[in-house]
């Protein structure tokens, strides 16, 4: 028999820059998803309790985009990596919202490879995952939410360069809740609205270079209005991550719910990724009482929203908790 676990994970600060080379500040979350089954068979198997219809993968599958049913692809992006020798059977169950934002598919990938016995750093584990996303949706995403899931650290977020792949645990001060609340609104053309995002942010570098390395004075230098609002979140947003994670270390609460408040605009204003929902969703937790901060959290286009509040400030929602990252075990 094997178990796997993997977290989900939510945000903090830092939406968009990953697949830039920019900074964000995940944390594993202790909602995620578990795989047990035993190895066997020239097949992956995967039944799972929220799904109607069973993932059955061939080992030597080459198009994961073109399983059916649709969770299956990921899955199979995972088989199509891992190439493992022999078959897997087994269910999945998680205590994810499916599609709402906390990377409910990053830790479908992470649990199948470990339950497919990958080994190796977290680093390689994630990479793996983000691989096998990309082939299963054909979204060009980053690397946040599989590293967030591989790499957790109990009572900690997670620091992450997207460049260099350093990675420095940022420890959540006692006195703070983190409260993730969903929308309702299930997200839309992500797929499609995430990689004309990336498209347009990269034409920004190619007249001003790496937009990590950029500041906004370089933005006078994009004539674009589009690219020159994509870039402006970008390059703030880098500059909002490192101040957050300073004032989480100095246990300043006010002043990270006011990068959140501050993020939030850019996603919204800049990047274009905001909905009305989300908006109204954001202001109301905002004007509640004890709550020091609240922004849209991941890709955006409905999903969830994360907010920084004082413990016990929010009733709704699910307060979450800095985990550990994914682990397996035989036996
Ligand atoms: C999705 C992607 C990540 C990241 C976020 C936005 O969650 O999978 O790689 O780009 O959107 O920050």
């Amino acid at each position: 028999m094997i178990w796997a676990h993997a977290p989900g994970r939510v945000n903090l600060i830092g939406d968009h820059t990953d697949y830039l080379g920019g900074l964000v500040l995940p944390m594993a979350i202790d909602l995620g998803t578990t795989i047990e089954g035993e190895v066997g068979g020239d097949e992956v198997v995967l039944r799972s309790a929220d799904e109607d219809e069973t993932a059955v993968v061939p080992l030597d599958i080459d198009d994961p985009a073109s399983v059916e049913p649709g969770w299956a692809r990921y899955v199979a992006g995972v088989v199509a990596e891992v190439r493992p020798s022999t078959g897997f059977t087994g269910t999945v169950t998680t205590t994810l919202p499916i599609g709402g934002g906390l990377s409910s598919s990053g830790a479908l990938e992470v649990a199948v490879a470990l339950a497919l016995g990958f080994e190796g750093t977290p680093l390689e584990l994630a990479q793996l995952g983000q691989r096998a996303e990309q082939r299963a949706s054909g979204v060009p995403s980053g690397i946040m939410d599989q590293l967030a899931s591989a790499a957790g650290v109990e009572g900690h977020a997670l620091l992450i360069d997207c460049r260099s792949l350093d990675l420095r645990p940022v420890a959540v001060p006692e006195g703070v809740a983190i409260v993730v609340v969903d929308s309702g609104e299930a997200r839309t053309l992500v797929g499609s609205a995430y990689a004309e995002r990336r498209a347009q942010a990269e034409m920004a570098e190619a007249v001003i270079g790496p937009l990590r390395d950029a500041n906004t004075l370089d933005l006078q230098r994009l004539e674009d209005p589009v690219a020159k609002a994509r870039a402006r979140h970008v390059i703030s947003e880098n500059a909002r991550v490192w101040t957050f994670a300073e004032a989480l270390e100095e246990g300043w609460p006010v002043e990270a719910g006011a990068l959140m408040a501050a993020s939030h605009a850019s996603l919204r204003d800049d990047y274009e990724v905001s909905t009305p929902t989300l908006d109204a969703l954001v202001e109301r937790l905002t004007a509640t009482p004890g709550v020091y901060g609240a922004r849209l959290t991941g890709a955006g286009f409905g999903g969830c929203v994360v907010a920084l509040t004082e413990p016990g400030a929010l009733t709704e929602g699910w307060t979450v908790r800095p985990t550990a990252g994914a682990r397996a075990t035989t036996g």
